[in-house]
């Protein structure tokens, strides 16, 4: 975590204005030394009672402690003063960080922003069931969610979210929700649609993506390929208990996995998978005709060796010594480089891609993911399917580097 005054801002916006339907922070604390203000600590906490929406406030001064509950419309100006009185820290909890703000003697705020350690309210261990807004793609009352992420180690047991599963609970809800817009969940009731995960490793996300399938009133039918025998295993067991029936496990290489898949696929996942397993699972994806491809790109080795080699070569494009002179820099735009051209290929072969932030880039730099949807058959397909060639291959010829991908974009039809 590191210290930045001008984060101040966004944490009193969201004191402000974070509190309602959809309360994004939990709780606030404010201290103050001994002696100088109507509080030595402040604890407010946005509640539901029978009569609406308020934060509870439980007010420590001098040995004494009194509690009471604010209308919220009275929340703003309370605010106001306890701001008014000059604490000295302010905690502040929120659903995406937790932030640190003290002041220093020179009367600057020090802010810092870190990982969240409260459940949000919504999710299963915060609230009473009658408190729950069901506005997660998987609602955790639900008892198929539950089952499933009790199968998965989300929950425990007794069927409330594990503390220290709290950010993959977060990951799986959020990746759902990033493909709840694809089109191929529209169809009528009752219609198949099937998922290839290639490099599923245990599969958590896509067993969560065949559930959501179910609650959509489809059929899924999901094929999980990894080469790795002993994570397959943990799948199909998984699968068994939870009475997954039409998941198919496949301990094999994505790309000879690809060859022999008859029917096609209507939506091909993979999330980092290494290094240029993810441009095999493009082009399985592409290979077998998926509606829409979604990657979660991981470890990138490929082109920056290519950049390095230009660079020793003479051959870098001229002006970029800022970049390439930095190894951290180097090794970071090779990453977007070969994202970039990941999601041209796309394009070239007909789909289009988006390139959106796949999990908190506190978790992990690895964050990003390439949604790509098939465009439909018309005059305006093979307008854009030439911009996407030309694109990847002028950004290609620029750096003079032949990326894995580039054999799709070679014979882009399936
Ligand atoms: C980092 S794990 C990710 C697992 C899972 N997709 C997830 O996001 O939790 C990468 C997985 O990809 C598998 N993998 C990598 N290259 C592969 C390939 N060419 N064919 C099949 N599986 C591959 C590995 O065995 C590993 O289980």
């Amino acid at each position: 975590m590191t210290e930045d005054a001008t984060l101040l801002e966004p944490l009193l916006a969201l004191l402000r204005g974070g509190v309602g339907e959809d309360d994004r922070w939990l709780k606030a604390i404010f201290s103050h030394p001994a002696g100088d203000a109507f509080f030595e600590k402040l604890v407010a906490q946005p509640v539901r009672l029978t009569s609406g929406a308020a934060i509870k406030l439980v007010v420590s001064n001098q040995g004494r402690v009194a509690t009471r509950a604010l209308p919220l419309g009275d929340w703003p100006a309370e605010l106001e003063a306890v701001l008014g009185a000059e604490p000295s820290h302010i905690n502040l909890l929120a659903r995406d960080h937790d932030w640190h703000a003290r002041r220093a003697k020179s009367g600057r705020w020090l802010v810092s922003r870190g990982k969240p350690s409260q459940v949000p309210r919504g999710e299963p261990a915060a609230v009473a069931a009658h408190d729950r807004q069901p506005n997660h793609p998987l609602p955790p009352d639900d008892e198929a969610v539950r089952e499933l992420f009790v199968e998965t180690g989300l929950f425990g047991h007794s069927g409330k979210l594990r503390g220290e599963a709290a950010g993959k609970y977060r990951q799986v809800q959020h990746y759902v929700e990033l493909l709840r817009p694809l089109g191929l969940w529209e169809r009528p009731a009752g219609s198949a649609v099937r998922i290839v995960d290639a490099g599923c490793g245990k599969a958590y996300l896509s067993l969560a993506l065949y559930l959501y399938a179910k609650r959509r009133g489809l059929r899924p039918e999901l094929h999980a390929v990894d080469r790795e025998p002993s994570v397959i295993g943990a799948v199909a067991t998984a699968a068994e208990h939870l009475g997954y029936i039409d998941v198919h496990t496949h301990a094999a290489d994505i790309a000879s996995f690809a060859a022999t898949l008859d029917g096609g696929c209507d939506l091909l996942v993979s999330l980092h998978a290494c290094d240029t397993a993810t441009d095999d699972a493009l082009g399985a994806g592409v290979s077998l005709g998926a509606k829409a491809i979604v990657l979660a790109p991981c470890c990138h080795h490929e082109l920056v060796a290519q950049v390095e080699a230009r660079m020793k070569d003479g051959r870098a494009p001229a002006g970029w010594d800022a970049i390439l002179g930095s190894g951290l820099l180097r090794h970071r735009f090779a990453d977007v480089l070969t994202d970039a051209l990941r999601a041209a290929a796309l394009e070239a072969c007909g789909y289009r891609a988006d390139v959106v932030e796949f999990v908190d880039p506190e978790a992990t730099s690895r964050n990003l993911m390439i949604r790509a949807e098939r465009r439909p058959e018309g005059s305006g397909l093979e307008m854009a399917k030439a911009a996407g060639v030309a694109s990847f291959r002028g950004l290609a010829a620029a750096w003079d580097v032949q990326p894995s991908v580039q054999r799709v974009v070679a014979s882009p039809e399936p």
